[in-house]
Formats: structure tokens, sequence, C-alpha cells
């Protein structure tokens, strides 16, 4: 390998019109691509965005699917879904000449401000993040896509992003923000890309404490570390951590690198080319950045019926039902003969932005920014209702506005209202609001007065609810994608169970989160302590709070004496004891004694039945290692304690047992790298 070859080893190519953007990019380039070396056999990385799947070119809107947002999926708490849904994107990867997908986007959020809280596969918990993300990015990367995990680290807000400095103590980077990506490093990621915010004083990009410290040494991680879009500030960030700059050479230019110490030129070089053949993409290079053949494959149509399902699948299963009064689902059969519906709120017929000006632009199915998608054949909340509900010979009338008078014309003819309600959020801007769009909350007081009331809302994070108590039932869909329409329909006509669980705190005022900062210092003073973990912040619906159409009981927990294969297994059986099918999530917060220094109990394990029918029940079991046991000190790192309680319930806030893990003693003092140094070890804890 020549110098010059090594060198584009670590920075993106110049390709088409980047001076515009890396995300209006020229004829046949990705949104970040590097170069071939052909003499060699070594391919180009061909990189594109993310947040709802393959991003299309401008000019091939509809050419791929616009499935639901990351937090959709994480609200479905179903990682057989998860990995159908990443499988899918990565086919349409595939598709379009493309061999690495820049995501999943893991940050566990800190504040319900979030621009890109939508994109957050992990919502509010590490033990949630780290699970759906170690499903995703196998999922991805078993079809040849390397998966690039963002933003390491705490990139938890957009305000000031591209300079702020977030301040974050050892035991709240370990314990809050780190999990999803210490399983993103057990999955075989292949990237982690820094952000653009500073940690502790350097550039994350730029941080020998989080990069080399804590991604490549504790956590392991032998893949590399990309730049985020323009994040690199300097030669030296080679040396504290970086092995690829994008989208292009801006300082890592060969005279640039050759001012480097050699050994960390290779050894970026060799951890992006060991990558490379780790997934084996020397078999498929495929079609070169910047020629026609790729932009005729990203052009290509890669969206299917079947890929068409898996989104209206994700979608359906995201529906979390908060309130339900009985009103839903809407069943002719126990109603009167003639049943009319009035679907109100501008929010109904809302199509998203397709023009090209669009590409970027938020809307009510998916987020703005780099991850926005958009679709061609979009079903829209009134489309999907409508159609649903005249095959069940049921009326519906419409008011495809928030304006009051028009919405009472249809009310007072209607048996029930619909009121579809929205809110949207971008990368580069957190929300200046959590109250919904066009002051659509006076509509829905309006028409609660006059007709029980059905809210539905498509949101990019949580939202206030100040006529929750004034309204016959609520659900919620974050950011649902080109299905939109088919999921409300088929929870709203009981053909779906509601199978949602909230990944984060629908807070009761907005003083009840975290608010962005607005300091160029980012202290994160909170620790811990935010969504459930703070005893301060209060709920309008809680984490991990989600209804059925039917009731569970979950009968009291045993410790298993035998078939454990961890250190503590716990079981229960889950019942379905109402009349209509459902699905539950069974989740395990463990409560620790007040020396491990923990802030409350914390989510430790889930597990979600399959679809059970009345008076059916399913055996769960929760087995705990020993890390799930363990809190993290800061001077001797995890440690394991046993006097641990585990409350297990279908909420955070809905706890029906709780059961004592071990009697008191003194904890077990372990020191880890990252896992227990032998199963020997771990026997004798
Ligand atoms: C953006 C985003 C990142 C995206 C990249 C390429 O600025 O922060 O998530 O993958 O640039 O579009």
């Amino acid at each position: 390998m020549t110098t010059e070859e090594r060198n584009s080893l670590l920075h993106g190519m110049q390709c088409g019109d980047l001076a515009e953007s890396a995300l209006s990019h020229g004829e046949g380039c990705y949104a970040g691509n590097t170069m071939p070396i052909p003499r060699l056999g070594v391919p180009a990385l061909k990189m594109q965005d993310a947040a709802c799947g393959f991003r299309p070119p401008r000019d091939a809107i509809g050419t791929s699917t616009c499935f639901p947002s990351m937090l959709a999926l994480s609200s479905t708490w179903d990682t057989s879904l998860v990995k159908a849904y990443a499988k899918s994107v990565a086919e349409e990867f595939r598709g379009k000449g493309a061999n690495v997908f820049l995501g999943p986007a893991i940050n566990v959020h800190r504040t319900a401000y979030g621009g890109r809280n939508y994109e957050y596969l992990s919502g509010e918990d590490p033990h949630l993040g780290a699970v759906l993300t170690r499903a995703f990015v196998q999922a991805v990367q078993n079809e040849g896509v390397m998966a690039v995990a963002k933003h390491f680290a705490f990139n938890e807000q957009e305000t000031g992003r591209m300079y702020n400095d977030a301040w974050v103590d050892k035991r709240t980077a370990w314990e809050l923000y780190y999990p999803p990506w210490e399983a993103a490093v057990e999955a075989g990621v292949s990237a982690v890309m820094c952000s653009y915010n500073r940690v502790n004083g350097s550039y994350a990009c730029a941080s020998h404490e989080i990069l080399q410290r804590d991604l490549k040494g504790t956590m392991g991680f032998h893949g590399f570390v990309v730049s985020d879009w323009w994040a690199v500030h300097g030669k030296d960030f080679v040396t504290n951590g970086l092995d690829l700059e994008m989208p292009n050479a801006k300082y890592l230019s060969d005279d640039r690198l050759a001012s480097l110490p050699r050994d960390s030129v290779d050894a970026a070089a060799l951890r992006v080319l060991a990558t490379i053949y780790r997934l084996r993409l020397d078999e498929m290079p495929g079609c070169t950045p910047g020629g026609q053949d790729c932009a005729a494959e990203m052009r290509s149509n890669q969206a299917s019926k079947e890929h068409r399902a898996v989104a209206r699948s994700v979608a359906t299963s995201a529906v979390t039902l908060l309130k339900n009064d009985g009103t839903l689902p809407f069943d002719k059969s126990d109603k009167k003969a003639r049943y009319t519906i009035a679907i109100v709120g501008v929010a109904a017929n809302q199509r998203g932005d397709s023009s090209p000006s669009g590409e970027f632009m938020a809307d009510y199915y998916s987020g703005g920014g780099s991850g926005h998608c958009q679709s061609s054949s979009l079903v829209t909340p009134l489309d999907g209702i409508k159609q649903r509900a005249i095959s069940a010979g049921i009326s519906v009338l419409a008011s495809t506005s928030n304006n009051i008078t028009h919405a009472f014309e249809v009310a007072q003819i209607a048996d029930v209202v619909v009121v579809i309600a929205a809110a949207t959020s971008t990368e580069g801007v957190d929300r200046f609001s959590l109250a919904l769009d066009d002051n659509v909350d006076d509509l829905i007081f309006a028409v609660a007065k006059i007709r029980p009331t059905v809210v539905l809302m498509q949101t990019p994070g949580a939202v206030l609810t100040p006529w929750r108590d004034n309204v016959a039932a609520i659900a919620n869909l974050f950011l649902p994608g080109e299905e939109a329409g088919s999921a409300w329909a088929a929870m709203l006509f009981g053909d779906v169970s509601p199978a949602g669980k909230l990944p984060i705190v629908f807070p009761a005022s907005i003083a009840d989160t975290v608010g962005p900062d607005f300091s160029i210092e980012m202290p994160y003073s909170e620790g811990q302590k935010t969504s459930y973990r703070s005893a301060s912040i209060r709920a309008a619906f809680p984490f991990g709070h989600g209804l059925a159409y039917t009731r569970f009981e979950l009968s009291k927990p045993i410790v298993m004496t035998a078939g454990c294969h961890a250190i503590i297994c716990i079981r229960i059986m889950i019942s379905n004891v109402g009349e209509r099918p459902g699905t539950e999530v069974a989740q395990a917060y463990l409560e620790f004694p007040p020396p491990a220094g923990m802030p409350s109990r914390v989510l430790r394990g889930f597990h979600k039945t399959s679809l059970l029918q009345p008076g059916q029940s399913e055996q769960v079991e929760f087995a705990l290692s020993t890390r799930d046991m363990s809190s993290y000190q800061d001077n001797t790192g995890w440690v394991k304690w046993d006097n641990i309680q585990m409350h297990i319930g279908v909420s955070s806030a809905d706890i029906r047992h709780v059961i004592a893990l071990a009697p008191g003693a003194i904890p077990v003092l372990f020191q880890t790298k990252h896992r227990l140094r032998s199963r020997r070890a771990q026997d004798s804890l």
C-alpha cells in the first residue's frame, strides 16, 4: 500500500458538490464516500443515513421505504421486530449500492426537548437501549452492511451541539449513557461515530479519555471511529483515537498526516481495513462513488411490499395506548346500529413536504435533518381510518383543520370524535416547546366537552397532555413513517391489541424534565436522575406504560433452582385474564442497597410475551448477570451487590411483586476489563 493509498483510508473523498452540504450530495455520491483502492481490492465505503431507512436522493423520492422512527421502534420493546426492521433497511441499502448504514443513533435521552430524540433508539433507559441496539447492529451487519453506532458521546441535545462541553462523571457515564455503546461493541459494531460536542474539555472526536480509554480500552472496541461530518478540527484528532474524517480531508490531508507519528496513522488505517475485511465488503465492492453506476443504483427502486409490511407491522406494534375508558376499540357489534366517527385536526391529513427542498424537512411522519425520509405512498391517519371504517360499515366525517367551529359542525353529528394531534422536531435545533402543534390542545378541550373524544398523537418525543383527564382515550405513536394511517386503523378497530410501551416518560409539566443547557459548559449535574430515575420528575404517563384491550395478571415470582444459566433467575407466569387477545411486557427493576449509590430502582430486564389469547399464560424468566447486579463505583469500577430487591411489573410505576434476590452479604468486589476474567471467577461470586 502506498502512503497515499493508506492515507485515503483516513478520510472521506470529495464527491460531487460537497460545498453545498454533505447531505445534498452530487450525482452518484452518498452522504459519505471513501476512495476505493482497486489495485488492492479495497472497496469504497458508501455511507448513507439512516433514521428511518435509506434517505433517498431528492430526485428519487419513493424508491426506498420510509420506515417508522427509531423511537417508534423502541416503543415496541420487541427485538424480533427490531431485527426485521434492521434487516429490511440493510437490504434496501445493499440494493442502493450502499455498504454503511449511518446508524443506529443510540444516545440515551437526557432532555425531553432533544431535537433528535425521535432518532435515538435507546429512549430514556440504558438497559432498553442496550438490548435493542444489540439486536439492531447484528441484524444490519448480518446483511453485509456496516452499522455505525452514533453519536458518541453525550450528544443528547442540539442546542450548541457544535461547541458545547458536556461534563460527565464516570459513574453517570457508565451507568446511564455508555451501556448502549457497550452493547453495540459486544454485537461487533463496525464503527462508532464521534459527535460534534466536547466532553470534559475535549472535542469528542479528539478525546483520548472517551475514545482510547473508555471505548477502545475498557469496552474493547476493535472497529473504527468515524467523525460526524466536519466534526474534526485538527490533525491531532488521530493520535487521540479518531480513525476516519468525514466527509472529506479537511484536516487529515497527506501533508498533515505525514507530520503525525506513523504508528498512529497506520493504526487508524488498520482499523478501517480490518473492519472492511471482517464484514467482507471486499467481496461485493459494488459501484464507484461519483460514477453513473452509483447514480443508477441510488435511483433504483428498493421499496417493496415486503418492506412496506415490515414498516406497517412496526408502526402498528409501536402504537401505545395511554388511556382508555372503554371507548376503544370501535366495535360496531356492541354499539348503535349506525355509528359515526368525526376525525378532526390538521394533522389528520397532513402529507409532509415531498418537494425536493423537503429533503430534510421535519414532518409528522419523519423527523428533520440528515435522518429525514419522504414517501410517495404515505397513508395518512385520515386515509387509514376512513378506509377501515367504511369496511366496517361505520361512517366518517372529517374536519382536517384545528378550527373549533368547523370541528363542532362534524362533532355534533358524530357519536365519537377522534382528534389527530402532532408535533415534530429536527436535527440541529431542540424543541422550543413540549406542546403539540397548532394549539390543538384548545381543540381537544373544546370537542371533549360535547362528545367522547379519542386523541391520537404523532410525536417526536414527550409531549404535554393537559386535557388527559377530559378525554375518553389517548394513544401515542412516535413519528410513524409511511404506514401511519394503517397502524392507527388497526388499533382503533381492534384488529390488533395495542402493544406499545413508553420508552420515555411523558412529563406532567415542563418542570418534569431536564431542560436543554443553553450554556457552553453542560454539567450533567443531575447524574442518573433523569426520567423515571428521578423522584422529583412527575409523570403524566410513566416510563414503560402502555395499555392493551385486555388485562394481565403476573404470578408471584420464584427463584429458579434448576435450568438457570446466570447468577440468579426469577420466574413468573403472565396470564391474560381479560376477554380479548393481547401482549404484555413484563419489566424487572432492581432496587440496590443504599451503599450502592443508585438513585432509584433501575430497569435490568424485560420480556415481551407473544400474543396471548384470553385465559392463556406464558412463562417469563429474568436471568441476571453479575453486571446486572452491580453498580459502578468511581474508584473501583463495577461492584456486585446482594441485598437487592427485584420489582416486577408492567411499567416503572405499576409494580405487581417484589422479591429479595439474596440474603444480606458484603458487596463482592470484582475487577473486570469488561467481562469477568473467567467463568470460574463468576461462579465463585
Ligand atoms: C449529520 C449528522 C449525522 C449524519 C451525518 C451524515 O450532521 O449528525 O447523524 O449521519 O451528518 O449525514
